[in-house]
Parts: structure tokens; C-alpha cells; sequence
């Protein structure tokens, strides 16, 4: 039976993180400067990338970054992964480096996540059954990161993937074991708030322009905790799509979530054009449905009220760096889903972004 990619990356997170190869290391091509405008610019709403800090020693990812993002979501360096060591200590080097970055960029950051069900370090999972151990370990972990970032990010993925991959019901962890399905998820919104009273802070789950019932899921736990006055500012949906997503499913999903009222952060996008390792179609008719897809979004995220416009976060600046090549969780190494190619060149789909964020 093939894994899915969620299934192996949750299975591999902490071993294919660790030692996450960089993409070929170009021959560091500097776009012409005047060729390309500058995405930050057009868009309307914080325009965003995913950066792992190792990448900032990739220069044209750094130039590339900085030139087109003016949000950056931590894909790596703020999770338990990294944080958190074998011995319980915590480190904090790869998200100070990104914090840096971003300072002397203007960027804003998206710290990305601080409860996820796949990640589950050693230092915790040791304490499953001790409930009292569980609470003091988790309460001190969210406030001593959200406390360590006060001031210094725009926003928390508090909750990441709170519901099943089926759908229908709100996933067992290691968190909701030991701490309640609910006051899990309380616990870690009220005191990332009292660490942090600025952060916006969110939830965020995947698949919800692909599966109805899993929206409808993830959405009732937003309301039911917006009803109990829990302080959830956002709501993120992931949009890694593939290209064989029907015409017409992004705009639906954006819709649905806007309902509530919240901001709408489209938190990591990015568009497969191997759906499930398959080959569906020319390569030309594959790039130009992942136009479609991006245009698609783009064009729904514009049509939401301003003020629910919180950011657009493209997951990743190269190809050669996107999650989607991994083969350890399912990916596939000739995958192109992002909006530069292995060398930092901008794609023809950069171009029609660029077109749609003109308005
Ligand atoms: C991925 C990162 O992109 C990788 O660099 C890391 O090795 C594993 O995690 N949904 C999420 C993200 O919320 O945290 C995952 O990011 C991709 C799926």
C-alpha cells in the first residue's frame, strides 16, 4: 500500500527534517534585476514564503526571498523538531537567524507551530500517561516559545492539523491524550495569548478545498472555540494542491472559511503537478492547469474583504527546495511547484501571479 505523503511525513518528520538536503546548489544566477517585479510589490496583503534558515546560505535564495516576500513563515526552526533536545533543553538558533533576516528585510514572520500532532520530540513523548507531568512540560514549552518570539512575530500556527485526515472527526495525539481533545487545544491558544498578547494566533489544517467534511470539521472546532471565547485571531488553510483539483474548489474553500468572520491566511501554498506520484497529461497541459490553480486562488483570496486578508504564503521560493521533491515522505523529484525553478529563475507561472496580484 503506498503511504501517503502526509502518512510518511508524519512517520519521518523528525529524521528527514534533521538533515534536510539543500537543493543542488546552483550556479548562484542573480535574476537581472529589472526583469522581474518585485512580488511584495503588486500584492495587496502580506505576500509570503517558507524559509528554512539554512537556505539563507544559498544566496540566491536569500536575494530571491528578500526581493519577493515580505512575510515569512518558519517551516522548520520553530518546531518541537528542532526546538526541543533530547535532554529538554531548548534551541533557538535557526529561528533567531530567521528572525534576523526578516528584521533587516522588513518582513513579518508567520512562526509556524507550536502543538502538531506529527511532532511529538522524545522529551514529551516520555511523559504519555503522567497528565500532570504532560501539562507542566506543555504549558512551559508554549510559554517559554511564544514568550522568547513576544513582539517579534506577527503571528502563531498555534494548533497545526487538528483534524483527521478523513475528515470527520478531530485527530488523536499526544497532546489530546493527555491534555483533552479541547483543553489541548485551549490550553495552547491562551497561553501563547497571555505570552504573547499581539500574536495573531491560528489554526491551520490542509486538504480543505479537497475534502467538504474535513472543512466542515476543522471549521466547527473554530466556531465551538470562538463561541467559548478561546483567542483564535485566524484561521489557515494550507492549499498544498495538485493540478488535477477541480476548477472551482479553491474559490468554494475560501468562501466557506471567510464565513466565519476571521482573518484567512492561505498558509502554504503550492500546486503538485504529480498528483499522488501520477502523470496525468503533457507536461505543457500540467503547467498550464497549475496556472489555473494559482490564478484560481489568487483571484478567490482577492475577492475576500480586506480585512480578512491576513497573507498569501507561497510554500517555498525554489522548486529544488520544495518539500513536494522529498522522496522520504512521498514526493516526487521532478516536481515544479513553486514559482522559481532550481536556479531561482522565475517560471511562466511566476509571471501569471504576478499578473493576478496586479489585479
Ligand atoms: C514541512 C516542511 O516544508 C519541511 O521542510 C519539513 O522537513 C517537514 O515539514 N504541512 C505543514 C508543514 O504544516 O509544517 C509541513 O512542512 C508540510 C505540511
Amino acid at each position: 500500500m503506498r503511504l501517503s505523503r502526509r502518512a510518511l511525513l508524519a512517520s519521518t518528520l523528525a529524521l528527514a527534517a534533521c538533515d534536510r538536503p539543500i537543493g543542488a546548489t546552483a550556479a548562484a544566477q542573480t535574476p537581472p534585476k529589472g526583469s522581474a517585479p518585485a512580488l511584495r510589490d503588486l500584492a495587496p496583503y502580506p505576500f509570503g514564503t517558507q524559509l528554512i534558515s539554512t537556505e539563507l546560505d544559498t544566496p540566491i535564495i536569500a536575494e530571491l526571498a528578500a526581493r519577493h516576500f515580505d512575510q515569512v513563515n518558519t517551516g522548520f526552526e520553530l518546531k518541537m523538531e528542532y526546538i526541543v533536545q533530547p535532554d529538554g533543553r531548548l534551541r533557538f538558533e535557526g529561528g533567531d537567524r530567521l528572525a534576523a533576516f526578516c528584521r533587516a528585510n522588513g518582513q513579518a514572520i508567520h512562526a509556524h507551530t507550536l502543538v502538531w500532532y506529527a511532532d511529538t520530540p522524545d522529551w514529551f513523548a516520555r511523559l504519555d500517561g503522567s497528565r500532570r507531568a504532560m501539562e507542566a512540560a506543555y504549558d512551559g514549552y508554549v510559554r517559554e516559545v511564544a514568550g522568547r518570539y513576544a513582539g517579534r512575530v506577527r503571528a502563531w500556527d498555534v494548533v497545526n492539523e487538528p483534524v483527521t485526515d478523513e475528515g470527520s472527526d478531530l485527530r488523536d495525539s499526544l497532546w489530546s491524550r493527555n491534555l483533552g481533545q479541547d483543553g489541548h487545544f485551549i490550553r495552547a491558544f491562551e497561553l501563547a495569548h497571555e505570552a504573547d498578547p499581539n500574536a495573531i494566533l491560528f489554526t491551520n489544517d490542509y486538504n480543505l478545498e479537497s475534502n467538504p467534511t474535513k472543512r466542515r470539521t476543522f471549521l466547527n472546532l473554530v466556531e465551538r472555540m470562538m463561541n467559548r471565547g478561546v483567542p483564535i485571531g485566524g484561521i489557515g488553510t494550507q492549499c498544498h494542491v495538485s493540478v488535477d483539483l477541480p476548477a472551482g474548489a479553491l474559490t468554494t474553500a475560501l468562501r466557506d472559511i471567510a464565513s466565519l468572520g476571521l482573518p484567512v491566511h492561505v498558509s502554504e501554498f503550492d500546486c503538485s503537478l504529480v498528483p499522488d506520484g501520477i502523470f496525468r497529461g503533457s507536461q505543457r497541459e500540467r503547467e498550464a492547469d497549475q496556472i489555473r490553480l494559482y490564478e484560481e486562488a489568487l483571484e478567490s483570496y482577492a475577492a475576500l474583504p480586506a480585512r480578512q486578508q491576513y497573507g498569501f504564503t507561497v510554500w517555498g521560493v525554489r522548486d529544488a527546495e520544495s518539500w513536494l521533491r522529498r522522496t522520504d515522505y512521498g514526493g516526487d523529484p521532478s516536481d515544479r511547484p513553486l514559482l522559481f525553478d532550481d536556479l531561482g529563475q522565475p517560471k511562466p507561472v511566476f509571471w501569471a501571479v504576478a499578473e493576478a496580484l496586479r489585479g
